[in-house]
């Protein structure tokens, strides 16, 4: 493992990013995370036992590891709490393996209000998980936001109340009418102040003296706020550049740029999605997936892999290796599509990912069908005694992605992977 590497998802989210965070910290000592707030939800299987992340990184549960939250992120101490209670019976977190930026903004009681407002009645209808996200982010830009700073230290807590108040009377009959969950909130101050520190200074610090960070992304590039398909993305940059501005520092300091994949594509909310599909084969992989949001249980959208789409996502992050996973979902289909362009009505064809969603929602995807493999994949395999249909798929995939796939997921289960020897590292070697 090299010093410093980011892990991001390469699609609309959802790729099981989690599973291979937890398969990382393994080699690695501190896992820090970028952006995003508990909109995420990470699920890890742990034996029997399913857990689901929102703010933590999946490293906290491995021993003597750090997990850091860095200033990009946008936090809710009441719902942080509830997940460090979740899983006490698996880690003993403290600050010593629990650091939260003070330059990281909070998601306040109003914050959550005005983004289900939005949601509820507003002219644009995003589909977001209703968490606050979009509002912190917004007064975070506006310079109105509440940093977990000021949000330990009582009196710069109440002020910024009181301006609040002062500002917005929608604010002043919120905060009248919801006393028990203001002082939940206020409450939740004193909890998390021991793990506030300067986040990014200690960063800087251990990744100087050598020490393994595992930079872990949230949501997807293609949610990214400036090249996702806006405005159907998160309020965030989701994108690998991001993590050296979240963690303050020197972007030299990547070594390695991990890509997450889905064997296939799903998205949740609203937004154009050109390989969605809308038959029973959709619905056959959203059941066999167990595609339903980890945070909302919302049902998401299913469709096949897009090439298009993931090779933008290599050009925007320069991923220097893909992990594909849940292949094992793929199982028992015939023939299984993977779109290599675009076709649109006026444009005509497209290997160029859009600029708009506009011009996105228009298009239709050129597959290029491949053979499916009947059987269910055997368990503690290597990839060359996996079905030949499947290692003709990704060996594929890797060839038109143009970047060396070197683990499949195989199942939901913490070892469910296999390694890959990539072709293109093969190449490369020789
Ligand atoms: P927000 O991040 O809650 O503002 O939601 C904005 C968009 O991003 C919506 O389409 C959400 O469904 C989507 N989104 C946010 N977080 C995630 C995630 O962790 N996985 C997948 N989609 C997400």
């Amino acid at each position: 493992m090299t010093d410093v590497s980011v892990l991001v998802g390469a699609q609309w989210g959802d790729e099981g990013k989690g599973k291979w965070v937890d398969v990382l910290a393994k080699d690695t000592k501190i896992t820090a995370r970028y952006q995003g707030g508990n909109n995420a939800g990470h699920t890890l299987k742990i034996e029997d036992t399913t857990l689901v992340l929102h703010h933590l990184p999946s490293g906290i549960l491995r021993q003597n590891h750090k997990a850091v939250l860095c200033a990009g992120m946008v936090i809710n101490p009441k719902a942080l709490l509830d997940e460090l209670e979740a899983i006490k019976d698996y880690q003993t977190v403290s600050p010593a393996n629990l650091l939260i930026s003070a330059r990281a903004h909070v998601i306040t009681p109003w914050h959550m209000y005005k983004d289900a407002k939005q949601e509820n009645e507003g002219n644009l209808r995003v589909g977001t998980t209703k968490k606050g996200i979009g509002p912190t982010y917004s007064d975070k830009t506006q310079r109105m936001g509440l940093r977990v700073f000021d949000f330990i230290d009582a009196t710069k807590r109440k002020n910024w109340l009181e301006l609040q108040k002062k500002e917005h009377k929608e604010f002043a009959d919120f905060y009248s009418q919801n006393s028990d969950l203001w002082r939940t909130f206020e409450t939740s101050a004193d909890l998390l102040k021991p793990f506030v520190c300067d986040a990014e200074d200690f960063l800087r610090k251990q990744i100087k003296s050598g020490v393994s960070v595992l930079i872990e992304g949230a949501q997807g590039v293609l949610l990214d706020i400036e090249h996702g398909t806006y405005p159907f993305v998160t309020s965030s940059s989701t994108i690998a550049a991001n993590a050296c501005v979240s963690v303050g520092m020197d972007p030299r300091s990547i070594k390695k740029i991990y890509g997450i994949a889905k064997a296939y594509t799903t998205r949740v909310g609203e937004g154009p999605f050109p390989t969605e599909l809308h038959d029973a084969i959709g619905k056959e992989i959203a059941r066999k997936g167990k595609e339903f949001g980890a945070t909302t249980k919302r049902p998401r959208r299913c469709g096949w892999l897009d090439l298009v789409a993931l090779k933008y996502a290599r050009d925007l992050n320069g991923f220097d290796e893909i992990f594909l996973n849940k292949i094992d979902i793929l199982s028992g289909f015939s023939q299984i599509g993977v779109a290599v362009a675009y076709l649109h009505p006026t444009l005509g064809r497209l290997t160029t990912f859009p600029v708009s969603a506009e011009i996105l929602k228009d298009c239709t995807p050129e597959y290029e069908f491949f053979a499916g493999w009947p059987e269910e994949l055997p368990k503690n395999t290597t990839f060359n005694e996996l079905p030949i249909t499947l290692q003709n798929y990704v060996n594929s995939i890797e060839e038109k992605i143009e970047v060396p796939i070197t683990m499949i997921g195989t199942g939901a289960g913490r070892d469910d992977f296999v390694e890959r020897k990539s072709k293109i590292n093969e190449l490369r070697q020789s």
